[in-house]
């Protein structure tokens, strides 16, 4: 028995096991301090009105604390683009970051955020969403990295590195949380081999990386809420990964019904003390639960906190770090590095890109240009007041550039016809799509408590006494309540006014440049073939203007790659229904589906232009050991600028789509050459077999070819006996 968390600390470390150090710690808690431990310290009515206040955004939101026995529970703010707490650093959206296919650079940025929000007094973070993008209607498709399960993992595993050199983190939302509007009413279908294979492979990479939390998904999965689901909760992460952390329910309705949510192993009920307070009692007095399942969870959530004791206890760094310059460099940095080049032909002599300043005479048209457009406006919403927009960036290069909104097109027409260049900013904004904050089902609120503790709300506003000032940003002013209505996309192509805009410039001047502004996939047919050059830049964070101008004007050579498939019509992806009850998911969505359907995209997974050119040669294959292999060979820059490669490795696999294994960003300077290594584990080749639940292992002759993109023509082909 040890009488403080500091003791079972000190246990731990003179060598006994983090699990009886754990069991030993709540041997001396009492049966009201074991069950405290089990959901959110905050009053379920008052919490819910501080929310509605900016409430989100001064404090975080604590779990599991006991200052009786010094246990310091958890303290969460969210993060998926930056600390959502004060007045911190917005990044680049992940699905962006996904663009980068940088590890080391999500690596830094993880840590950026994760140091922001130690900082502003949080201990743990879902900053991690690594849901697949299924379909790019998905209004929450920025917050993850992209549509592919493995290169999602890896850019998941690397800011769950970073995060967690400060803050523990929650990597979230298990799992199939691929849709918006339906997530509180949808139930997914998906069999073993597809959830294994497709669905859950990035989660695993991200426990693999020691991630201390994570969080279940709000939607059903065969047939059960995730929140209760002992099949993924206890059977898949605990049984079959050996997840050592604790899982916290999503926020509000992440779970139905106490006891079953904590039969199926999920430990904390996320924020407030809610379903769990106003049901558990009573399913315990009539033994729908006992004590001892009850007490099992709190000794997970305790181990899970014993195991990051050392982040815990590091000292805060100050406030001032909040949104600092150096934090707002690597945004600029990371902004530059995820532009996407997706056309970029030549208007005369040479391509549209780069623009040489000089005595360039410019125009930048639309909206959107002048707008702070950060991405979604709900939880991973960040309140930073020094952002620069994409006209600001390219005032910085250009001074003389002149702008038109785009809501006069004669006018617009006219300035096009008078500039030797155009850039057209289009695409969409936090009311395009977003997570939705609408309305559920009205039964669900007859799961909350009648009113809150008194004890319970007394002790919380002297915690949240302790917020930090946050100031409102201006940008926000078109905002009812803070929150943004956000959701599923309705249409994958831009609006009309965007069409209508792009369409006038390019009538009058050859030389146009379109920039889009979206968290997913847009579909360009409809205006793309008049036009030489294009940009995807997604929501580009505090220094979108800045990142996006370098590479405009050939600071940066372009090297991001796409990290999901943009098809030429909008019927060419899957189905996607935002309103389903039921849905399957069949495990051919991105490029898969349109191997499937033998469907050529508009731009494949994986692509991307750069301003000079690279060729591979020398490619071998050799096994490592039983374990792993590695491809090798050497890269040389043939152009005239500076760049930077992104090589894939994709791989057969009989009776499954081909996979993507591996990939390395190589930079290179220009005329040189660098050798590059690419080791794959052959984990990655395996298949899972329904039957005996459990792995088959690759054997036999296995093809890889080494590609720029997943269509690639120019794949050098290696084969290997396995
Ligand atoms: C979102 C989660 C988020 C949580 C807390 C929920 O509405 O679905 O992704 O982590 O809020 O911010």
């Amino acid at each position: 028995m040890f009488e403080s968390f500091d003791r079972a600390v000190d246990a731990i470390n003179s060598g006994e096991c983090v699990s009886s150090a754990a069991e030993g710690l709540v041997d001396s808690m009492t049966e009201d301090e074991i069950l405290w431990i089990l959901d959110g310290d905050a009053p379920t009515w008052e919490g819910l009105g501080y929310l509605a206040q900016g409430g989100y955004h001064k404090a975080p939101f604590g779990a599991a604390v006991i200052d009786r026995l010094n246990l310091p529970g958890v303290l969460f703010a969210d993060g998926p683009r930056g600390c959502v707490i004060g007045n911190s650093t917005c990044f680049p959206v992940a699905v962006a970051r996904g663009a980068t296919w940088n590890e080391e650079l999500e690596e830094r940025v993880g840590e950026a955020i994760g140091k922001e929000l130690k900082a502003a007094g949080a201990t743990l973070t879902g900053a991690i969403c690594v849901n697949l993008i299924r379909h790019p209607k998905w209004g929450r498709a920025q917050e993850s990295y992209g549509e592919d399960p493995f290169h999602v993992g890896e850019m998941g595993a690397a800011v769950c590195r970073g995060l967690q050199k400060y803050v523990m983190a929650s990597v979230k939302h298990l799992a199939c949380n691929s849709m918006e509007n339906a997530r509180f009413s949808v139930d997914i279908t998906a069999d073993e081999t597809i959830l294994h294979e497709v669905y859950l492979p990035q989660f695993k990479r991200v426990v693999e990386e020691g991630v201390a939390s994570v969080m279940s998904a709000y939607n059903s999965l065969n047939g059960e809420w995730c929140g209760q689901n002992s099949a993924l909760l206890s059977g898949v992460l605990r049984d079959e990964w050996g997840f050592k952390g604790f899982v916290i329910s999503d926020w509000i309705f992440g779970i139905r019904d106490s006891a079953k949510s904590i039969e199926a192993g999920l430990n904390i009920e996320m924020p407030y003390r809610m379903i769990r307070m106003a049901h558990l009692t009573d399913a315990l007095a009539t033994n729908e639960i006992n004590f001892e399942t009850v007490k099992k969870l709190a000794v997970q959530t305790v181990a899970g906190i014993l195991l990051h004791a050392e982040i815990l206890t590091k000292p805060k760094p100050p406030i001032s770090v909040i949104g600092c310059d150096e934090h707002r460099q690597l945004a600029r940095q990371v902004a530059s590095n995820s532009a996407v080049l997706l056309k970029n032909e030549s208007v005369g002599l040479n391509p549209v890109l780069p623009l040489t300043p000089g005595n360039l005479s410019l125009g930048v048209f639309g909206h959107l240009a002048a707008k702070v457009n950060l991405g979604d406006g709900g939880s991973s919403d960040v309140w930073d007041l020094d952002c620069t927009t994409i006209l600001e960036g390219i005032r910085q290069k250009v001074p003389s550039v002149k702008f038109n909104d785009g809501t006069d097109l004669l006018a617009a027409e006219e300035l096009a016809s008078s500039v030797d260049t155009a850039i057209v900013v289009v695409g969409y904004t936090y009311q395009d799509e977003g997570e939705y904050i609408g309305s559920i089902d009205p039964a669900l609120s007859e799961l909350l408590p009648g009113k809150d503790e008194a004890d319970v709300v007394e002790n919380w506003k002297k915690f949240i006494e302790r917020q930090i000032e946050t100031e409102v940003p201006g940008h926000l002013s078109d905002r009812l309540g803070g929150f943004a209505a956000g959701g599923d996309r309705d249409s994958l192509l831009l609006h009309n006014a965007d069409v209508d805009l792009i369409k006038s410039v390019v009538k009058v001047n050859q030389r146009t440049i379109v920039v889009i502004q979206s968290g997913g996939a847009v579909i360009m047919s409809p205006w793309i073939d008049g036009v030489p050059s294009v940009l995807q830049a997604f929501y580009g964070g505090c220094r979108a203007g800045e990142g996006l101008a370098d590479v405009i004007f050939g600071d940066v050579n372009p090297s991001a790659k796409l990290p999901y498939t943009i098809c030429t019509e909008a019927d060419d992806y899957p189905v996607f229904d935002k309103n389903a009850k039921e849905f399957i998911y069949d495990g051919s969505h991105g490029w898969w589906h349109l191997i499937k359907t033998d469907t050529s995209p508009a731009f494949s997974f994986g692509f991307g232009l750069s301003y000079t050119s690279f060729e591979v040669s020398g490619a071998e294959i050799e096994k490592l050991s039983d374990y792993s292999i590695a491809i090798t060979g050497n890269i040389k820059n043939t152009g005239s600028a500076d760049g930077a490669e992104v090589l894939q490795v994709y791989v057969e696999i009989p009776d499954r789509f081909p996979r993507l294994v591996g990939f390395k960003r190589v930079e290179i300077e220009s005329g040189e050459k660098k050798d590059f290594k690419i080791e794959i584990s052959t984990e990655r080749l395996a298949t899972r077999n329904k039957d005996t639940h459990s792995w088959n292992h690759p054997q036999g002759t296995y093809e890889f070819s080494l590609k720029r993109y997943a269509t690639d023509p120019d794949a050098q082909v290696l084969r290997i006996e396995l």
